[in-house]
């Protein structure tokens, strides 16, 4: 059990609230798709409306320039200069957004260890909003330091985790907190593991799971948990032909479908066919339960988008529980405006597929009660 955001006492509290803003960036630095940032609001507002200091914390890629700190609860930032930091790197165009979207001014925080961002904390009152810079800039995040880990804490009174997206990671920010300040799940991460759970607890059946993408390499423990959960598992071109080439043969191997036919060509396919769309979309319209991750084809072209196109159509119509994720998925129903029409869009890559694959996931189990 976890506690939630709704039972803490919010009124003129320090807020930590560790959200996942990792976002792709063009290569001027400007957002491309804002929809983790988007999902991350309803939190945010909640603890602004009831008066707290929301000091946000959260990572951007994976940076190269990394600084020591933590390795005595009383170090002093080490952060040396902001021409280190690679643009990209940056959570200031997050920032940015935010100012936007709460229509209020955003106080960044460019180094968040230190006397500078005590006083920045300090004189922040009820309904304030700063965020820190990238958190993975300090060494100890990534390694869990404890010491790290408890001057994070300090800057708070409660914390709040809203990173459903980066829970399989036993990083300082999402597990190490929580052993110095009274923790709960923020919104959105409660609505990601309710929708994620009936999937893979219970779920009503027929269940029909899709899985498309370009590769089932990184996804092979996934597949297995599927071919064992679902009553079919619908596949793309590339992950079928990987799955014969490499003989995988998981328990339940049998549920596996694969395409008919392929654009241009089954072997060299860059979309499903006419006849996959029409076999996929029979088995899709029996389904109660739909799972769905990576799109059928080379979707960001708008010539190999058709039966990623055809599949959510079928998926709508279903009026089955649907939640699709992952970056490219979710990015390709924004492009063409299905987005809404999904019972949960999750903003979850690895962490998604590893909460429906049963791994336990460290940032969920640090907030245990
Ligand atoms: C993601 O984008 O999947 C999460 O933010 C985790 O990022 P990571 O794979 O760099 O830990």
């Amino acid at each position: 059990m976890m506690k939630s955001l709704r039972d803490f006492q919010l009124e003129g509290k320090r807020v930590l609230v560790r959200c996942d803003f990792n976002v792709p960036l063009d290569e001027q630095g400007n957002i491309v798709d804002d929809f983790r940032i988007q999902e991350s609001m309803q939190t945010i507002q909640y603890a602004r409306e009831r008066g707290a200091k929301v000091i946000l914390l959260a990572h951007l890629g994976r940076p190269t320039t990394i600084f020591q700190i933590g390795e005595t609860s009383n170090s002093k930032s080490q952060i040396p200069s902001r021409s280190q930091i690679q643009k990209e790197e940056s959570l200031k165009p997050i920032a940015q957004r935010l100012q936007q979207l709460l229509n209020q001014k955003i106080t960044f925080i460019e180094d968040p260890i230190g006397e500078k961002a005590e006083k920045q904390i300090e004189m922040m009152k009820p309904g304030d909003v700063v965020l820190l810079e990238n958190i993975r800039f300090y060494k100890g995040e990534e390694e869990n330091d404890p010491a790290f880990a408890k001057l994070l804490a300090s800057l708070g009174e409660v914390y709040i985790n809203e990173a459903f997206s980066v829970n399989h990671r036993a990083h300082a920010s999402l597990v190490g907190i929580p052993k110095f300040l009274p923790s709960a799940a923020g919104l959105l991460l409660e609505k990601e593991v309710e929708a994620l759970g009936k999937v893979v607890k219970d779920p009503t059946r027929p269940v029909v799971v899709i899985i498309g993408g370009t590769k089932i390499e990184s996804k092979t423990h996934f597949l297995e948990e599927m071919c064992q959960l679902a009553d079919e598992v619908l596949v793309g071109n590339p992950v079928f032909n990987e799955i014969q080439s490499k003989n995988l043969a998981p328990k339940g191997r049998e549920k596996i479908v694969g395409p008919a036919d392929g654009i241009p060509s089954q072997e060299q396919a860059l979309d499903i066919g006419p006849e996959t769309v029409k076999l996929y979309a029979a088995k899709i319209a029996k389904a109660k339960t739909v799972f769905w991750t990576g799109p059928l084809g080379k979707a960001e072209e708008e010539e190999y988008a058709k039966g990623s196109l055809a599949v959510a159509k079928a998926i709508i119509a279903s009026g089955a529980f649907s939640v699709v994720g992952g970056g490219d998925l979710v990015g390709f129903l924004d492009t063409h405006g299905l987005r809404d029409k999904f019972s949960h869009v999750s903003t979850g890559g690895s962490a998604m597929l590893a909460f429906l694959s049963g791994e336990e996931l460290p940032g969920l189990k640090a907030l245990e009660i």
